[in-house]
């Protein structure tokens, strides 16, 4: 595995070291599936990426107080896929949040909005075990707040949700599947792919210009999540946001207290080793 490591200052008395892990995409069928999913089996090149996963996750519970998984551990509904899952996320040492590709049926076949999403979720046997919306858990200090994004939206209640987590008072790292808009990043993702989508949420109209008119529709924010964006960068407590989606390395600052970490495709083998201090 390749692992990245970043050092964040928020204060802390004892360091917090958490493995960042994200974008698995596990891409599993078999003969319980039927022929469209056993053709996407393999896509992302399994079966090395499972074993990249245990590498990463053997790596966690040696050195980490915990592994933050911020979604598309899996690649599509499959029953191996949704097997693993769930065997994967028992362990307790592992912190997860939902991302796109955890509801996706056939990747990129319907449009994915609440009502895909619960089809899917009811589909899997009520998700994957564990939380998938909103989770969050105290680590060392540290309260880690994962809130699901995967569709470029938040909704209201995950803002009551967070302002609860909030009063707990203590720093709060955010962990959630698709980064927040940040201009530095934004012309990073338009150098790598000049023809594509940025998929960040939150941009606004001339951001949104050179999309497609499906990207733009998929991806403007809608008022709940420019509220959330709003109370995200004005609360004080939220110190460091885990995200991916993107497949590629990048650090940048949302506001001078405020850092978002974005870290690579873990099919590739990437991990990222965050140290609070
Ligand atoms: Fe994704």
């Amino acid at each position: 595995m390749t692992l990245e490591k970043t050092t964040v200052s928020i204060g802390l008395e004892r360091p917090v070291k958490l493995l960042h892990v994200t974008d698995t995409h596990l891409d599993l069928a078999d003969e319980r599936d039927d022929e469209r999913k056993r053709r996407l089996a393999g896509r992302m090149g399994s079966p090395s990426e499972k074993h990249i996963l245990e590498e990463q996750i053997a790596y966690a519970h040696e050195n980490c107080d915990l592994l933050v998984h911020t979604g598309d551990l899996i690649d599509f509904v499959s029953i191996p896929n949704v097997e693993a899952a769930r065997r994967i996320l028992k362990d307790e040492h592992i912190f997860f949040i939902a991302g796109n590709h955890e509801y996706s049926q056939y990747v990129g076949e319907a449009w994915e909005d609440a009502a895909y999403r619960m089809n899917s979720y009811m589909k899997m046997g009520y998700g994957l075990g564990v939380p998938m919306f909103f989770n969050s858990k105290i680590v060392g200090g540290v309260n880690i707040v994962g809130i699901d994004n995967g569709y470029y939206r938040f909704e209201d209640w995950q803002i009551w949700k967070l302002k609860r987590e909030a009063e707990k008072g203590v720093p709060i790292v955010l962990a959630f599947h698709d980064p927040l808009f940040e201009e530095s990043l934004y012309q990073e993702h338009r150098r790598r792919a000049p023809n594509s989508c940025t998929y960040l949420v939150g941009c606004d109209e001339e951001h949104l210009l050179p999309y497609d008119e499906f990207r733009a529709v998929q991806q403007r924010p809608d008022e709940p999540t420019l509220r959330m964006i709003d109370y995200i960068r004005s609360e004080p407590l939220i110190r460091v946001i885990l995200t991916g989606h993107l497949h590629f390395d990048y650090v940048s600052n949302l506001t001078d207290s405020l850092v978002q970490i974005v870290t690579g495709g873990g099919y590739e083998g990437i991990a990222r080793e965050v140290t609070l201090v």
